[in-house]
């Protein structure tokens, strides 16, 4: 799949299967994170996999996303941009091998932090779709045009 493909089709998926990832793929999903630039190349972040979903479940705002999913990452960094990038970089990573994701906005910090040993910025959850998805089923113009997204004209300004 290339890049553009991945983008478009990418969707935050939040049912899993109940089927574990192989050990690699959670290493490539990291390793992915750890590629993304930050700002000053500072790399002040921290991929928490967190063992325990079914505690972490309770401090975010879609418990059953966390506690379905396959793979829990708490992405610890003080910086939003640098965060994000983190972030696709991993979901994007996942999508190219089929494992679907969603980010996660933790609603009890003080909770996510006895679990995480810091304030996570973001929880991602990762697995295997329990409804599959073929990106190559449609052209990434088709995906693009089939986002819930506003339209282009919508967003981009030019001055
Ligand atoms: C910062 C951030 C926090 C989010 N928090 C949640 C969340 O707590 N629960 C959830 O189910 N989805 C969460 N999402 C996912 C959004 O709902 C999703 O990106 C948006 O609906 C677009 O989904 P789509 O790519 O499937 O179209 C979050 C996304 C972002 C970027």
């Amino acid at each position: 799949m290339d890049v553009y493909t991945a983008i478009a089709s990418k969707r935050d998926e939040r049912r899993y299967a109940d089927r574990p990832l192989p050990d690699d793929l959670v290493t490539r999903i990291l390793d992915a994170g750890r590629l993304a630039g930050s700002s000053r190349n500072l790399q002040d972040w921290e991929f928490v996999v967190v063992s325990d979903r079914d505690a972490l479940a309770e401090a975010v705002y879609a418990p059953d996303n966390v506690r379905t999913a396959a793979l829990a990452v708490a992405i610890v960094c003080p910086r939003a941009l640098d965060t994000g990038r983190a972030a696709q970089n991993m979901m994007l990573a996942a999508w190219g091998d089929g494992i679907v994701s969603c980010p996660n906005g933790v609603r009890d910090a003080e909770a996510a932090e006895r679990i995480v040993g810091a304030t996570p910025a973001i929880v991602l959850s990762f697995g295997y779709p329990a409804k599959p998805r073929d990106p190559a089923s449609r052209t990434a113009e088709e995906w693009s045009q089939r986002a819930n997204r506003k339209p282009l004209e919508e967003v981009v300004r030019r001055v």
